[in-house]
């Protein structure tokens, strides 16, 4: 019996909770055991102290239909219900009593069954918690990380993260042999978990708003912020017509210039800079001017700027959003605002899309857990072209930092035609 763990990590983006729940009521369906680890990687460095550890015989037994109903059971089984309810300050520092009775404090490799992940998959953010782990980024981290998930017996791993924590997840996944031998011969391990544990089967799915990842269209969580800005643009336009004024907005995305892009095509915005096509250093203050004079001059009483915050000119120097607030108040004299739409793009309910491309990949997920082999590349979950696909996750994290890199290099032809193969052709 394969034994299932998810985890979120990175930057939350709405879709990580339809995530846990598709992956855990899928490997439920396929005979699984199902665990959540809390807090990201950093909850598998933590891991659960003694006295919280599961014992073989709960962990052996697992729910007997996919949809037990009764709770009592569950809870006789070790379960851990209405992880909801917990509310961040309950889950982050592991302090407090679980509302169900149950406390979570030193654990953060929790066991879960049907019922705790009931309706997840409308809530925002992620409610197992996420983080940057800086423990896990060094090999001791690592090492402590493996040690706890054998401990607790389990063999397999969902990671839903941006490129950072996939990164992480394919680094984990080429050093595990050496863990799990540096961990017998500390005399860590037994022989038996040793043999039992050769092999780590890990998975990633791409939950991020930026939509940076390469060799997928689209990143869970990139709709819902997409749709953020334009309701937050939306929400700007009726008050900058009002004053007929200009608002520069930035947005997020980090290096990737999708949400400032698409929002400024869902908007109609006049101007918009993306990390992908700098604009000419000399140049770019006066063609917006003309730009945004001549739709003034056709009688538009609004003008909307959008600034991704990656965004740079041709000499890589950051476009900001106060300095083209500046050009547009000093040169055209108009009265000019700046937003900065901040965390709002990347809070609040996934929109539909969001959460039907993480139940479908969260299926695909497990899927690609029970046909792993040793002889199986790891995958990542991805979707191309309205499919979901699985994409060796070694390869996609290696090309995603190519992109980052042209992009340093200022190579953009390189940059678009790693992250779309289309392009190339
Ligand atoms: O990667 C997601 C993202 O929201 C980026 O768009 C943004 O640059 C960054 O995370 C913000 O990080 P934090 O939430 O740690 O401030």
């Amino acid at each position: 019996k394969m034994k299932v763990a998810v985890l979120t990590s990175g930057g939350d983006s709405a879709g990580m909770n339809a995530v846990v729940r598709a992956v855990v009521k899928t490997a439920i369906i396929k005979g699984c055991e199902t665990w959540i680890v809390r807090e990201g990687y950093e909850g598998l460095v933590r891991g659960n102290s003694e006295g919280h550890r599961h014992t073989s015989s709960v962990a052996e037994k697992g729910p007997t239909s996919p949809r037990v109903k009764g709770t009592e059971s569950q809870e006789a089984e070790g379960f851990v219900h209405n992880l909801r309810f917990g509310d961040g300050e309950l889950l982050k520092d592991g302090t407090g009593d679980h509302p169900g009775g149950r406390t979570l404090k030193g654990r953060y490799i929790v066991r879960v069954g049907w019922d705790d992940v009931r309706g997840w998959f409308s809530e925002g953010g992620t409610l197992i918690g996420t983080a940057r782990s800086v423990a896990f980024r060094t090999r001791e981290g690592r090492l402590t990380g493996a040690h706890n998930m054998i401990k607790e017996g389990i063999d397999a791993l969902v990671v839903c993260g941006g490129d950072g924590s996939l990164t992480g997840a394919d680094v984990f996944r080429a050093e595990w042999p050496g863990l799990v031998n540096e961990l017998r011969n500390e005399g860590k391990i037994t022989d038996e978990q040793a043999t039992k544990h050769a092999h780590l089967k890990i998975v990633g799915l791409v939950g991020s708003i930026d939509n940076d990842m390469s060799m997928t269209d689209l990143t869970i969580g990139a709709p819902t912020a997409l749709h953020r800005i334009c309701e937050s643009i939306d929400n700007i336009n009726s008050t900058a017509y009002s004053h007929s004024r200009a608002f520069v907005l930035e947005v997020m995305g980090r290096h990737c210039g999708w949400l400032a892009l698409m929002a400024a095509v869902s908007c109609g915005a006049d101007f918009v800079f993306i990390p992908e096509n700098p604009p000419d250093a000399d140049k770019w203050a006066d063609e917006m001017c003309t730009m945004i004079q001549s739709h003034r001059d056709i009688g538009k009483r609004k003008t909307i700027v959008i600034v991704a915050e990656g965004a740079l000119d041709s000499k890589l120097q950051p476009i900001r959003a106060e300095q083209v607030k500046d050009i547009l108040s000093e040169r055209l004299g108009l009265d000019t605002r700046v937003t900065t739409l901040g965390h709002t793009q990347r809070g609040g309910r996934p929109c539909a899309f969001d959460r039907i491309l993480p139940t479908l990949q969260g299926i695909e997920a497990v899927e690609a857990l029970l046909d792993a082999t040793p002889d199986t590349p790891s995958y990542m979950i991805g979707v191309r072209e309205n499919k979901i696909t699985r994409v060796p996750l070694m390869e996609a994290v290696k090309m995603t930092r190519e992109v980052a890199q042209a992009i340093s290099e200022k190579d953009f032809e390189k940059a678009m035609s790693l992250r779309d193969p289309e392009f190339r052709e």
